[in-house]
C-alpha cells in the first residue's frame, strides 16, 4: 500500500504543541510532532499535503524533503539527512522522484465503480451537493 501505516516526525517543525499529533494520543515523548505516514498511492491527486495541508503541490513536498527539513530531538531517525536540511536532491533527481510518484497513480482503483460515491445518498442528497466545493471541474 506504499505506506508503513506508522507514525513519524518527518522534520517539518521545531516546536510541537499540536493537540492532534501522535503524542496527544500516546503521551510518549518520542511521538511529538509525529503523524501517520499516508499511502503514496494516488498521492499526486491528493493535495494539499501533510496533516495541515501546508504544501499545495508535490513540488513543494519534494522541495521540503530535499532542502527544508528541520532538525529537532524528535525527528525520526529515518530522516537520515535532517542535520543537513534534507536529502539535497538535484533538479534532475527531483524530477525523477516526481515522475516515480506519478507512477503510483492507480487508474484501476480510481475508475473502479465499486469505490465511486452513490448517485443519491439515503437522505436524497447527491455527491455533487455534498462534495461540490471540493470537486474539480
Ligand atoms: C523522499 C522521500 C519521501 C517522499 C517523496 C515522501 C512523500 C510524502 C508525501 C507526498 C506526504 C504527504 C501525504 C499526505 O498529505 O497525505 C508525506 C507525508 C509524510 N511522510 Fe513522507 N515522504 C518521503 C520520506 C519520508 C520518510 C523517510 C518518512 C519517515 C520518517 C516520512 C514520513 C511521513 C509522514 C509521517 C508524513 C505525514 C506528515 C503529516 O501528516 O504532517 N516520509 N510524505
Amino acid at each position: 500500500m506504499f505506506t508503513t501505516n506508522l507514525f513519524y516526525n518527518n522534520g517539518k517543525d521545531i516546536e510541537f504543541n499540536d493537540p492532534r499529533d501522535r503524542y496527544a494520543i500516546t503521551g510518549d515523548i518520542t511521538d511529538k510532532g509525529a503523524y501517520k505516514a499516508t499511502t503514496l498511492r494516488n498521492i499526486s491527486l491528493m493535495g494539499p499535503y501533510m496533516h495541515d495541508g501546508r504544501y499545495e503541490t508535490l513540488d513543494e513536498v519534494i522541495e521540503f524533503y530535499s532542502h527544508q527539513v528541520k532538525m529537532s530531538p524528535y525527528v525520526n531517525p529515518l530522516m537520515h539527512y535532517a542535520g543537513e536540511g534534507g536529502v539535497q536532491l538535484t533538479p534532475t533527481e527531483k524530477a525523477e522522484l516526481k515522475a516515480f510518484i506519478f507512477t503510483l497513480q492507480d487508474e484501476a482503483f480510481l475508475n473502479n465503480p465499486d469505490f465511486s460515491p452513490p448517485a443519491v445518498f439515503p437522505d436524497g442528497s447527491t455527491y455533487q451537493q455534498v462534495a461540490g466545493k471540493y470537486l474539480q471541474n
